[in-house]
């Protein structure tokens, strides 16, 4: 290929990847497959490698990081970033509507907002281009994080349609509920302290030097004002809404997360409607904001020093009522992490009845200088558990400081804190019930050995009756114990031995997941599994070899060590290779040929395996993957929410369906 073939093809497959980047962050209607998406991103990229020269700075693949920035460099804003004026009052939103209306003279029509949680943004495109994504900063100048914003997925890098040659947009960046989740577990499972909240994590996240880890956290942007259109529209909400045909991720009306009215009473139907409908949104939302649409209007209402006077933003309070601590019990989880939990006098909130509140650890309850009897503040912001955030000093009844315990509450055992740990731990892991039970439980989780049809109480009641003290006794449980286990049926009991059985098909990687060592998560298990291969390189493993390993440091291999030393936890491994669970890396031998010649396409999501995970486990049975359904496909893997065109598609061709279930049992025969 000469260069103009090789910068064709260049342009040609970064087009089609922001396409498809757009069909998947933006509609939410992906084309293609995840794996068909990484084929081309590879393939841009070793192009990219060859041909530095003729790498685009906004190219798909400075979606995922790259360059480390020393530090971010403070440029001033074009128009100044204004903030918004706000109040707690609906009295206050009321008199500022007639005010506007009153100095305008005239009929106006208000947009109403949603007030989004997260940091303020403001991003530059020229010739349909993104060239600079500046912070708020102090208004008049921000920091350029244009390398991190590129990461951000929803945010276009080129436009499509008929966008302004050279405009700004702007709007907030944050963090969806369920990617802050994810990133606490990850860092909870690593030994790492947890994020406060989403927003303080988004603007966090917006502000580090490693654009490769900004990539990986999931932040995510909705826009909410164009500057610079010169007239080109009339209003406000018609330019977020065109905005949206350049490829911009904006509210949907739809759904009521931007609306017009031009009436006071829509503006507070939207209002209340958002105070209890926001508990449901994926993110958070901490108000609402109203504002003048037209901008002839916002003209002429002008600004004050700080604000605009076109635009108002109504807060929702933080929900808080004062009840009676009853009592602080302590719950023992599978790591023997010592949980203090307040019981408290019920009581309503945010529209359920709280009758008990997380206090965290020891430090927790120090800080709040809690006593038996405390009138307690408690809160409930965008989490799911309240907090509880005070104590009502003039109604205090006693003195009697609330003292953390010293000993398990299930087995007795002195508890144990580790210098600079906020945790308390029970140390009798293969004694304690709830931390056996705890064990069992995620030993057979979706996540690590996908052992369907055992609930907690089963478990509990197995455990109870002696049937089995660690999770290897599942492997010798018979159809006639399962029988004689309440409401088991002969159906499921057959179902579940059948699981039981699949289980060890399952990956090491998963099978040392399932282990449940302390601070060893998915991702852990997942890097000690291809580090060291086998179980027994691992368990051999000193503690400078396990340093070696990326992201394992101090805390996870000694950890580790702790673990492998322990008699009884090496025959249980031992017992576990045994009854044949997976005791190295999959190596890429074929497995069996069940597969031979048939062309599987999968499509939806999967509860038990990755993408790449089932794509590894068609390849090593034989199998290829196909990209999309055609005559020629042999079996379509269904996962959830698979599209309804696909399936009537392989329905018309005759494909086979298999559930993900159908599958795991398929090729565990
Ligand atoms: S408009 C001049 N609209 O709230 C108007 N701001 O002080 C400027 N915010 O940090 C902002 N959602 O980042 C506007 N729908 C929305 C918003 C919004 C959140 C943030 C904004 C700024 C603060 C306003």
């Amino acid at each position: 290929m000469d260069n103009q073939a090789i910068q064709a093809k260049m342009a040609q497959l970064s087009a089609s990847l922001h396409a498809h980047n757009h069909a998947y962050y933006v509609l939410n209607q992906p084309l293609i497959s995840d794996y068909e998406f990484d084929i081309l991103l590879k393939e841009l990229e070793t192009l990219e490698s060859q041909y530095p020269a003729f790498t685009d700075p906004n190219s798909p693949t400075k979606r995922v990081g790259g360059d480390l920035t020393k530090k971010f460099e403070t440029k001033k804003h074009r128009f100044p970033m204004l903030s918004l004026s706000n109040s707690y009052s609906e009295q206050d939103i009321i008199d500022w509507a007639e005010r506007c209306q009153k100095a305008l003279q005239e009929a106006s029509e208000f947009v109403c907002e949603l007030k989004y949680d997260g940091v303020a943004i403001g991003i530059q495109y020229q010739n349909g281009q993104m060239s600079l994504a500046l912070t708020r900063g102090d208004g008049e100048q921000g920091e350029d994080v244009t390398t991190n914003v590129r990461t951000i997925r929803s945010v276009p890098l080129n436009l499509h349609g008929s966008f302004p040659l050279d405009f700004e947009i702007r709007g907030e960046i944050f963090m969806p509920q369920h990617n802050f989740d994810l990133l606490n577990q990850q860092r909870e499972a690593q030994g790492e302290s947890l994020f406060a909240n989403p927003r303080n994590t988004a603007a966090g996240t917006l502000k580090l030097l490693d654009s490769k880890e900004v990539a990986k956290r999931g932040l995510d942007c909705y826009l909410y004002g164009v500057h610079g259109l010169n007239n080109q529209v009339s209003g406000h909400f018609e330019a977020v809404q065109e905005a949206k045909s350049w490829g911009f991720k904006v509210p949907d009306p739809a759904q009521r997360m931007i609306e017009k009215t031009n009436s006071i009473d829509g503006i507070m139907d939207f209002i209340h409607y958002w105070d209890t409908q926001r508990a449901h949104l994926p993110f958070d939302i901490d108000g609402v904001v109203l504002k003048v649409n037209s901008y002839a209007q916002q003209t002429e209402l002008g600004l004050t020093a700080k604000s605009p006077r076109w635009a108002i933003a109504y807060k929702f309070k933080t929900q808080q009522v004062e009840t009676l601590l009853e009592a602080v019990h302590y719950q023992v989880g599978r790591t023997g992490a010592i949980t203090p939990v307040a019981y408290l006098m019920p009581v309503q909130l945010g529209g359920t009845t709280v009758k008990r509140a997380s206090l965290h650890n020891a430090d927790q309850i120090q800080k709040l200088d809690l006593c038996a009897g405390d009138t307690v503040q408690v809160e409930k912001g965008g989490e799911i558990i309240p907090k509880i955030v005070g104590v009502n000093l003039n109604l205090r009844r006693s003195e009697n400081r609330i003292v953390f315990i010293d000993h398990c509450p299930e087995c007795g055992s002195v508890l144990e804190r580790q210098e600079g740990e906020a945790q308390h731990y029970c140390p009798n892991e293969l004694g304690c019930r709830p931390q056996v039970t705890g064990k069992i439980l995620h030993f057979i989780s979706r996540k690590a050995l996908n052992i369907d049809g055992l609930g907690e109480e089963t478990v509990e009641m197995m455990y109870a009756k002696g049937l089995i003290k660690n999770s290897l006794d599942l492997y010798s449980l018979t159809f006639d114990q399962l029988l004689s286990m309440e409401r088991m049926a002969e159906k499921s009991a057959n179902n579940l031995l059948q699981s039981i059985a699949a289980s060890k098909n399952i990956p090491f990687e998963r099978v040392l997941f399932g282990l449940g060592i302390r601070f060893v998560g998915e991702t852990v298990a997942k890097k000690l599994a291809q580090a060291f291969g086998t179980m027994e390189a691992l368990q051999a493993a000193t503690l400078e070899e396990l340093l070696l390993v990326d992201e394992i440091g101090d805390k996870i291999a000694q950890s580790l060590l702790a673990y492998f030393s322990n008699p009884s936890q090496q025959d249980y491994i031992t017992g576990l290779k045994a009854v044949g669970l997976q005791m190295e890396a999959a190596q890429k031998t074929l497995t069996s040929n069940l597969l031979e010649g048939k062309i599987c396409v999968i499509s939806g999501t999967f509860e038990a395996f990755s993408r790449d995970e089932l794509k590894e486990l068609i390849e090593l049975n034989g199998g290829k993957l196909g990209s999309s359904v055609s005559a020629k496909t042999h079996f379509l893997i269904a996962g959830a929410n698979m599209g309804p065109a696909k399936l009537q598609k392989a329905t018309d061709l005759g494909v086979t369906l298999l559930s993900e279930n159908d599958f795991i049992k398929m090729i565990s025969q």
